[in-house]
């Protein structure tokens, strides 16, 4: 593994390893130091076109914590906002010498540009590629699922049999294209459940079993519910009435929470918009495993710089 661009490419051999070193890495988080020396001398650079809490950040402390240097650099306030393309973005920061770049772009299929273009010569890690995907986010969800399933027993395990929906703008959605490949490689079955307006037209091909309605889909008693938000910044039309409509057919309200099994996890990549597509008490209940996805976060993408960075010529 060379780059790490996409989950649909992930055998299951490489995910398996890459969600066992994300164990080992979470052991370094409960130490009074939260640092390893492995990345020592190494430049990640972040280097994002549209913006990220989460993502940028759990990248930062992920490199920190394996002492590698770090750079934020953000098209606001850098020249990209004086016109300045990718190519010659890419050239700059190849010249400062980067091991490693965390690309977030709004154009699908930037990473694989970049990871392709000879701009550059050095790892690049995909942290979302406009509606295209998002791998360390299905990689953290599918860590945060085995660890709820198995605890401290996790390591090896894959996720055979898991019924895990996914609910709510499927159409914008790279969450969730990472998460239907990447979950069909670990053995989970995949329900997508969305109005039909924000289902992606050529579901062919895609390892999911599709409904169109919420009511029906937590009564058939899921493991996991993954809720998404609504990608409003990708919307050039109007594919629902209103917010209010939505959030009554498509949220995750009190109701169909408590209709849930008490073990089942409810999942949200963030940032949620509490009320619309999740209820406040659906946020914060005990079924939500949303803070365990951010800080598992931080391991799974130590895993990830660490087998592209530390190992020679990259893990197998
Ligand atoms: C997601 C993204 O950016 O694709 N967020 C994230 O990385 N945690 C989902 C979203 O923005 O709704």
């Amino acid at each position: 593994m060379r780059h790490l661009l996409s989950t649909k490419d992930l055998d299951l051999e490489t995910a398996l390893g890459i969600l066992d070193v994300a164990e080992d890495m979470a052991d370094v988080a409960n130490r009074e130091v939260k640092k390893l020396p492995t990345l020592r001398g190494k430049t990640v650079i972040n280097l994002f076109f549209e913006d990220s809490t989460r993502t940028r950040t759990s990248f930062e402390v992920a490199a920190k914590r394996l002492s590698a240097d770090l750079i934020n650099f953000s098209a606001k306030g850098s020249s990209v906002s004086k016109g300045e393309g990718l190519k010659d973005t890419a050239q700059t920061l190849a010249a400062m010498g980067a091991d490693a770049v965390v690309i977030r772009h709004s154009a699908s299929g930037a990473a694989q540009v970049l990871a392709s273009s000879g701009w550059i010569d050095a790892a690049v890690l995909n942290a979302g590629d406009g509606t295209h995907e998002h791998p360390t986010q299905a990689l953290l969800d599918a860590y945060t699922m085995r660890k709820r399933l198995h605890g401290d027993r996790s390591r090896g395990k894959s996720l055979d049999g898991l019924g895990v929906t996914i609910v709510g703008d499927i159409l914008h959605s790279r969450v969730a294209r990472s998460n239907v490949w990447l979950l069909n490689t670990l053995g989970a079955h995949v329900t997508l459940v969305a109005p039909a307006t924000l289902l992606p037209a050529g579901l062919d091909g895609w390892p999911v079993t599709v409904g169109y309605d919420l009511d029906a889909a937590v009564d058939s008693n899921p493991d996991v519910v993954m809720m998404l938000r609504i990608q409003a910044e990708r919307m050039h039309a109007a594919f629902f009435p209103n917010t209010r409509e939505y959030s009554r057919q498509w949220g995750l309200d009190d109701d169909r929470l408590a209709r849930l099994r008490a073990d089942t996890m409810v999942m949200h990549p963030g940032p949620m918009v509490r009320g619309l597509e999740i209820s406040a008490a659906a946020a914060d209940s005990s079924r939500s495993t949303v803070l365990e996805q951010v800080a598992n976060g931080v391991s799974i993408r130590m895993a990830v710089l660490y087998l592209l960075l530390a190992s020679e010529g990259g893990a197998a």
